[in-house]
């Protein structure tokens, strides 16, 4: 056997002679922090629901709002799905079809919020990109523009998680995982509610409901009610690497996008489990 041959054979790597399933083995080498890919970056999350189906009353001045921060930040601006979603999770539902197949669907629909959001801005050079675009391009692509619009849905797609009919990683998840991937500098959740609450304050009794304006992802988990994000956002936040909180802020009411973008404390800030730098 030639020498090439049997180095080419023991490749030198320090995960060479371990199991990566022992997280003692591999977090000398696996446990350093990641690096911030794009650390300028400010993502916005528009709820579907909440600012996208409400029509022109409530995207208008949204977009308004956006297109006066570019001079001033670059930024991933992030859809979700709103109501089609729900309407497309009602007959697949009555017609049984698995999680693995609405997840892709619902995904579509946040696309499609993304592209009427990205149509309104695109006279300052904003365009709606794809998942892989944003894996692989998206730093070319704001060397070029202010900002990009995409889906916030996460592509699970038919690797969702079957714990649940309804897709668990939705929007609000797929946000905070593309946010903290990139090493972004921010994330604001835009709303129509000033931030979260102790219960729903659109629901029964909601008169009563009490503003929590900071908070941690760990102290949320154990709200028994709903929050206006899905569930599972609480569980990656636990686990960031990079961002250390995130702001639900209410895009009906003009400046709070501006003000929280800024640093501001206009809505609800919750900690991450992100380590201190
Ligand atoms: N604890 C809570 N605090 C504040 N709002 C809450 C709470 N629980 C439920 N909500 C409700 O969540 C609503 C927002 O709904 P939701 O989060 O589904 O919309 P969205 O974020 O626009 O949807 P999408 O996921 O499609 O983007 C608010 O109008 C409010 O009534
Ligand atoms: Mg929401």
């Amino acid at each position: 056997m030639t020498e090439t041959a049997n180095t080419i054979k023991h490749v030198a790597s320090p995960l060479a002679r371990q199991t990566l399933l022992d997280q003692e083995l591999t977090r000398p080498v696996a446990g350093r922090r990641p690096v911030r890919i794009l650390p300028w970056l400010q993502v916005v999350k528009i709820g579907g629901r909440s600012i996208m189906d409400r029509g022109h009353e409530a995207i208008l001045p949204v977009v308004d709002e956006l297109r006066k921060l570019l001079p001033e930040h670059r930024l991933l601006i992030l859809t979700g799905a709103g109501i089609r979603a729900r309407h497309l999770y009602g007959v697949g539902l009555d017609l049984g079809l698995p999680v693995g197949s609405l997840a892709p669907l619902a995904a579509s629909e946040a696309g499609q919020n993304g592209h009427m959001l990205a149509s309104l801005l695109a006279p300052d050079g904003v365009s709606y990109v794809e998942h892989p675009t944003i894996a692989t391009q998206l730093a070319i692509h704001l060397s070029a523009a202010r900002a990009v619009v995409g889906s916030a849905f996460p592509p699970y797609h038919h690797h969702e998680f079957p714990n649940s009919r309804i897709p668990t990683h939705r929007a609000d998840t797929g946000a905070f995982l593309l946010a903290d991937a990139l090493g972004a500098a921010g994330l604001t959740i835009v709303e129509d509610v000033d931030g979260v609450y102790d219960i729903d304050p659109n629901g029964d009794g909601g008169d009563k409901a009490k503003f929590i304006g900071e908070t941690t992802a760990v102290e949320l988990a154990k709200l028994k009610g709903t929050t206006p994000f899905d569930p599972a956002l609480l569980e990656v936040m636990a686990n960031a690497r990079h961002l250390a909180h995130v702001q639900v802020v209410n895009g009906l009411v003009p400046g709070r996008i501006t003000a929280a973008l800024r640093g501001e404390h206009v809505g609800t800030i919750i900690h991450t489990g992100a380590p201190k730098t």
